[in-house]
């Protein structure tokens, strides 16, 4: 039906008869001369329908937007003056001799172009979308992005390897997805929330090297980032340390930017530890490409009578922090008022200030409800520290060093975008040295932050029976532009060792053997040192294309409430399935059979 696509008609096309085939995107109709914008994914072209040909302008004049045709015509090119930069088909336009309607379109539920739709009835009618050029660049994008990996993979030894998505549960730490079993009444799959386990066994299978682009389920809170099933390039690899591995991945990533989008990654990528990423950006994912960065004050504000202060510095995991905004005098109280109500917002009791006027006059030189509270010597070191100039705004945050993190660094985040301080471009960077677990007050035992089959450092292994709060990890996590896009760990390859620290979080013996006897079997029989990690592909994809979250780098996503609008998933199923299921349901809102 079609020579070319609308797009990408070629030079050597023009004067010469051609077939297109497409959607109808506008129509106009101008002096007696109809128009009319031909459209398929690679673009649009202009057809031209003059009435010098009453019966088939008598036909172009039913067009109407989203109509699907075939034409034949005469490239020609536009006359002077009318021509189109905006459009790589601008200089020429198809004079139609022929006119085919094959289907028609009822009138849109929201024009392709209108911006101001709501993203659930986008998702409604998800193909009027994903007939944008625009959405179908990501989409195109996303493929060859995955394809660039599986060859970069392929050519270095790793197998891809499918893994089961009926299986056990795998704590990622979300909830389940669970898949009820029929010929086990009372039983129930669970959707991975990671290859995990299994990729672990592959190892242990002497498979060497192993990757897969596999979907992941994880039932939880749903962000920009976040969506319940979503893809990860999942890898893990044989005899190979921390070092090599990660030199290795760097590797990955810096060619897949390089060959896929002609993007130049620094090299190496630097390195934080956990640490000292939560002390300078307040976040173990930080954005390096804002130049803002936070000041510890803890063991000052000890010495401070300041009460908001003082308090805050002598709570067992309590912080006292600045954020140092160079030329920040520039915000007016309006401003800063409106920055406070962001942080209380947030959780934050309030949000300190001092604009700095004149370091070197103290404490007249500063400007500030705080001042009056705080003795001399403390502001001496706090300008010290801060390296506070002339015309700086300092803001602070006390309390609970979770809360003031978490404060601080959306603070951060606000001020780089909304003034302009966070430059464009890609600051990937690794977060190294993370605890291997940290103290959850709602459940009373340790959790693990990575999950339970990281492998602590070797130096920290004799604190594990003591003084486990202080045990390391070999896990490591690459971070770019303040997204956490992939994570990974050394694993732990023995089974005594995998004991221990599942008795740490708390499992009984019996626990242990029930979910995971499997796993512990398999260390104890020939288990290499092993260990990878898995970047999210929706996430490494929005960035690579600049969408502004994830969904848009997926054909059919959920909403923020994980539902699929297009399908109505989830739905509801008959009484016979259920029964067939051995399920029967709680009396709900909705519920048919109540
Ligand atoms: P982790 O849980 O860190 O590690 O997941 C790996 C990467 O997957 C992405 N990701 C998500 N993307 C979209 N929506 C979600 N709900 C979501 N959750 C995670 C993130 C994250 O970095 N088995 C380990 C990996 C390993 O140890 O090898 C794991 O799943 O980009
Ligand atoms: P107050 O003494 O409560 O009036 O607080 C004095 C100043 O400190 C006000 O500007 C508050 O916004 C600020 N403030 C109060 N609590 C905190 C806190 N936990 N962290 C940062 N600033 C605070």
């Amino acid at each position: 039906m079609r020579d070319h696509p609308c797009g990408a008609i070629p030079e050597s096309a023009v004067g010469g008869e051609i077939r297109l085939a497409g959607w109808v995107h506008h129509r106009r109709d101008h002096g007696g001369v109809i128009f009319v914008d031909l459209r398929d994914w690679s673009g649009l072209i202009q057809l031209v329908f003059s009435p010098e040909h009453p019966e088939l302008f008598a036909c172009a004049e039913r067009l109407r937007s989203e109509f699907v045709i075939a034409v034949r015509g005469r490239v020609s090119p536009r006359p002077a003056g009318t021509e189109n930069p905006d459009l790589a088909t601008g200089r020429i336009e198809i004079r139609v001799t022929t006119l085919d309607i094959l289907n028609r379109s009822d009138p849109l539920p929201f024009p392709l172009d209108e911006p101001d739709t709501s993203e659930e009835v986008r998702l409604r009618y998800r193909y009027l979308d994903l007939r944008r050029p625009a959405f179908q660049d990501r989409l195109r994008k996303r493929a060859a992005i995955a394809r660039f990996l599986r060859g970069w993979l392929d050519e270095r030894g790793f197998v891809e390897v499918e893994t089961p998505v009926l299986t056990r549960a795998t704590p990622e730490g979300a909830r389940d997805y669970l898949v009820p079993s029929r010929t086990h009444p009372g039983r129930f799959f669970a959707l991975p929330q990671s290859p995990q386990l299994f990729k672990q066994i592959l190892m242990i299978g002497g498979l060497d090297r192993y990757y897969q682009i596999v979907r992941c389920f994880r039932d939880e809170d749903l962000r920009a980032d976040r969506q319940p099933e979503f893809t990860q390039l999942d890898i893990e690899t044989s005899f190979l340390d921390e070092e090599t591995f990660m030199t290795l991945m760097e590797g990955m990533i810096r060619d897949l930017f390089e060959r896929v989008s002609g993007i130049q990654l620094p090299k190496p990528f630097p390195r934080l530890s956990y640490t000292e990423a939560l002390d300078c950006y307040g976040s173990d994912k930080p954005d390096l490409r804002n130049p803002l960065v936070l000041t510890d004050l803890t063991d000052l504000a000890r010495k401070t009578d300041f009460k908001v202060f003082n308090q805050a510095a002598r709570l067992t995991d309590g912080r006292v922090a600045a954020l140092r905004l160079p030329e920040g005098s520039r915000l007016t109280r309006g401003q800063i008022d409106e920055l406070t109500e962001f942080a209380k917002s947030l959780g934050a009791p309030g949000l300190a200030w001092i604009r700095v006027n004149d370091p070197a006059r103290l404490p007249d030189g500063l400007v500030s409800p705080i001042v009056k509270f705080l003795e001399t010597d403390f502001l001496t070191s706090l300008i010290a520290r801060t390296k506070a100039q002339a015309g700086d705004l300092l803001f602070f945050g006390a309390g609970a060093g979770q809360m003031v993190n978490e404060i601080l660094a959306q603070l951060r985040v606000r001020l780089g975008r909304e003034l302009g301080l966070t430059r464009e471009g890609f600051a990937p960077l690794w977060v190294v040295d993370f605890p291997m677990f940290e103290w959850s007050e709602e459940a009373g035992r340790f959790q693990a932050l990575h999950h339970p089959f990281t492998a602590p450092r070797i130096e920290d292994r004799p604190r594990l029976g003591d003084d486990p709060g202080h045990v390391r990890s070999r896990a490591y996590d690459l971070v770019l532009n303040g997204y956490e896009v992939g994570g990974g760990s050394i694993r732990i390859h023995e089974a005594d060792l995998q004991r221990q620290v599942f008795s740490l979080l708390g499992l009984s013996t019996e626990e242990m053997e029930e979910k995971f006897g499997f796993l512990l079997e398999a260390l104890g029989l020939g288990a290499p040192p092993h260990g990878g990690m898995a970047f999210g592909l929706d996430r490494l994809v929005m960035l690579m294309t600049r969408a502004e979250n994830i969904r848009e780098v997926i054909a059919f996503p959920k909403t923020q409430s994980a539902t699929d609008p297009l399908t109505g998933a989830p739905g509801m199923v008959t009484p016979a399935q259920l029964r067939e299921l051995n399920i029967e349901l709680r009396k709900l809102p909705g519920n048919p059979e109540n």
